[in-house]
């Protein structure tokens, strides 16, 4: 496994490979790896010829500077955990590599962005658009993975590709979860041992309202899920909605004909945790 932090360094690489008629899969990550992350290198592995991953807390995205400064940071630990699997390429930039100027571009997502982490986290999406928007000009990747984890993220960038006509296809992949059901996620190691034993209630109460729906209307379940959650004292719920999977807006009844998923984010004392899940009825 190569690691590269230079992008013509990288292209070379990328066009060799290429001409061996290899396709590339592409997992863009902010580091700080678990086996989450390595579900979508595995993924990756199993449809494309050459898998690139790239590690870039890319601060475009953080509109809460604390969050940016406590983001953890383990390139060595990453390298290892990257090393025995099917991932072939670390590209791992400097910030002004991927940013020579700093990226004004504005991007309009209309009412996908208008909620959920886009109502909490102004600016968010832009980051993650432009990041991942240059990360694929330079990558040129056949496929990328992202995970349903971060399922508006993942709306988000389905739709980038459809408006600047990228010629990339994005490929969902599943939540991994704890044992306990907690959705892995890099910001869970900044958990006490405390909050980390209580935040399993997220988890818990978002499978459990998946078996409510026959007994609670749209509203009552929302509010079902705000109140267990808050009810403990290391959570504080910043929202519950159910959403079309589509068009992200809220829906407002069982008979609304979509498919529909239960998104959560919660704060745990600093750390903000999200979580989605998919509600049949
Ligand atoms: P990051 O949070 O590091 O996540 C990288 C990828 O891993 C994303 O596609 C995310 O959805 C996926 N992922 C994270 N936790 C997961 C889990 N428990 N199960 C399945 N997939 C999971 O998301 C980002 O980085 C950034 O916004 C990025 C796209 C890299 C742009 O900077």
């Amino acid at each position: 496994m190569q690691i590269v932090k230079h992008i013509n360094e990288l292209q070379a690489i990328l066009d060799n490979k290429r001409q061996e008629g290899l396709s590339i899969g592409f997992v863009p990550t902010m580091g700080a790896l678990h086996a989450g992350h390595l579900s979508l290198v595995e993924k990756a592995g199993q449809q494309s010829g050459f898998v690139v991953a790239s590690i870039f807390v890319n601060p475009t995205q953080f509109n809460d500077k604390g969050d940016l400064e406590r983001y953890p940071r383990d390139l060595q630990k990453d390298v290892d955990l990257l090393e025995p699997t099917s991932c072939q390429l670390i590209f791992a930039p400097e910030a002004d590599e991927i940013y020579p100027e700093p990226d004004t571009r504005q991007f309009n997502f209309g009412n996908l962005e208008q909620v959920m982490e886009g109502k909490f986290r102004p600016g968010h999406f832009n980051g993650v658009a432009q990041v991942v928007s240059r990360l694929f000009e330079i990558v040129q990747p056949d496929k990328a993975f992202f995970g349903l984890k971060d399922f508006q993220q993942l709306a988000i960038i389905n739709e980038m590709v459809r408006k600047l006509e990228l010629p990339v296809e994005i490929v969902p992949c599943p939540i991994v979860r704890e044992t306990d059901g907690l959705a892995m996620s890099s910001r869970n190691m900044l958990l006490s041992k405390e909050q980390r034993l209580n935040a399993v209630l997220i988890s818990a109460t978002l499978f459990e309202a998946t078996n409510k729906t026959g007994e609670l209307n749209v509203e009552e379940l929302t509010y079902w899920v705000i109140n267990r959650i808050n009810e403990n004292e290391y959570l504080n719920t910043e929202y519950f909605e159910i959403v079309n999977s589509m068009t992200l807006q809220p829906i407002k009844s069982w008979n609304d004909p979509c498919l529909k998923v239960g998104c959560i984010a919660v704060q745990c004392g600093k750390i903000r945790l999200i979580d989605n899940v998919k509600i049949d009825n």
